[in-house]
């Protein structure tokens, strides 16, 4: 079967830098504390009101598509992976599509959070291997800043995240063995509400109905009362701790899987791209992979976590700087919300 390689690849950032000492403006934290606990030095802020998640998508799909030498008219479907859409519904694939004067292409929304990127590649190089298209544009977008609280009551949440986009063109491979290798994904939703943002929803459970304000009415408002939204509830909720143990039995959980599909080892890897959720997350993985330094490779440390963003951010980020040559093997790999976790093993 046609496997699929990355034939282009680009990113961007917003030009706004908040360091942690900025945060500690608006709430209690200080430096010591994000850079102990996450390695985060620095994060970038999208413009409130000139970017979106869509136009920062669009600025790294260009650079993506005249490194893989092809124009936006030739690309023949978007996967645009975010959490952080421009608008409830619809999603940014078709808003990118407008923008970007695309031909009346497919367009796919993926709503996977840490992982999107990682299954978006995924679903992309199904398409690839059955021969249905052939230049396929993967997104990976987030403007998390505003939906963000900067107060010390979110701190634990608004320190870590920041805004940001990455993409790829995905085509046909060249030559047998080379480009993606294999996808593995997962999920479980066990603990779907430990790292979640609720409203607006649909859910109309017990929980919420003890919520302050629910409306007592026989139709409609399940979507968010003005008590609801004053009280925070409309903000996004983390169990850091708790997502922390699940994430370093997962990330090499899945990681080995794809080694051992491939009959590869730890050794193999010549350079692992984490999603940028915690540096200490990374150095875990690392560790119990018995990786160097120099094959594994962080950038959190400028970013914070950018979600669907991180993987391609990053992967770029290491390309650019020559870090992968042709005939590495590149692994990446992807945990977050849901939970959902994944990782792609590529032949660059
Ligand atoms: O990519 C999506 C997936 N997300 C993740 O992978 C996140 C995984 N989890 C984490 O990265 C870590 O759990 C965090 C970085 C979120 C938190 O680090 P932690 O070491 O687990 O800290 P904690 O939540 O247990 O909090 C420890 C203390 C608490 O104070 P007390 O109760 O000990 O007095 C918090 O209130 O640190 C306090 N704290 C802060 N202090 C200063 C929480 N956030 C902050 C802050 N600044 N920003």
């Amino acid at each position: 079967m046609q496997s699929s390689k990355i034939a282009g690849i680009g990113y961007y950032v917003p030009k706004n830098i908040y360091t942690n000492d900025d945060l500690s403006r608006f709430m209690d934290t200080n430096d010591a504390w994000i850079q102990e606990r996450t390695g985060i030095k620095e994060r970038r802020f999208a413009d409130r009101l000139e970017e979106t998640t869509t136009t920062m998508g669009i600025e790294a799909s260009k650079i993506a598509l005249e490194r893989a030498g092809i124009t936006a008219q030739d690309v023949d479907f978007i996967v645009f992976a975010t959490l952080s859409p421009d608008y409830y519904f619809p999603g940014c694939g078709v808003l990118l599509q407008r923008e970007m004067k695309m031909k009346e292409i497919g367009a796919l929304d993926i709503r996977n959070q840490c992982s999107g990127f990682v299954y978006a590649l995924s679903v992309a190089d199904q398409f690839i291997k059955t021969g249905m298209y052939k230049n396929i544009l993967v997104v990976g977008s987030e403007k998390h800043s505003f939906a963000m609280d900067f107060n010390t009551r979110s701190r634990n949440v608004s320190v870590i995240f920041g805004d940001g986009a990455g993409a790829v063109v995905l085509q046909p491979a060249d030559r047998e063995g080379q480009g993606i290798l294999s996808t593995h994904l997962h999920s479980d939703g066990a603990d779907a509400e430990i790292l979640a943002m609720y409203y607006p929803g649909a859910h109309a459970n017990k929980w919420m109905r003890d919520q302050p304000g629910y409306p007592d009415q026989e139709l409609g408002g399940l979507f968010m009362t003005t008590e609801q939204l004053e009280s925070g509830a409309a903000l996004p909720y983390m169990d850091g701790p708790a997502v922390f143990k699940k994430a370093v039995v997962k990330f090499p959980e899945v990681i080995k899987e794809a080694l051992e599909a491939n009959h590869l080892g730890p050794q193999d890897i010549d350079l692992l791209v984490p999603h940028q959720a915690n540096l200490r997350i990374s150095q875990y993985v690392q560790q119990l992979l018995g990786l160097p330094d120099e094959k594994v490779f962080n950038n959190i440390q400028k970013y914070g976590n950018t979600t669907a963003a991180s993987v391609p951010i990053a992967l770029c980020e290491a390309w650019e700087a020559g870090k992968i040559k042709e005939g590495d093997l590149v692994c990446l790999a992807a945990f977050g919300s849901g939970f959902t976790w994944g990782s792609a093993l590529i032949r660059w």
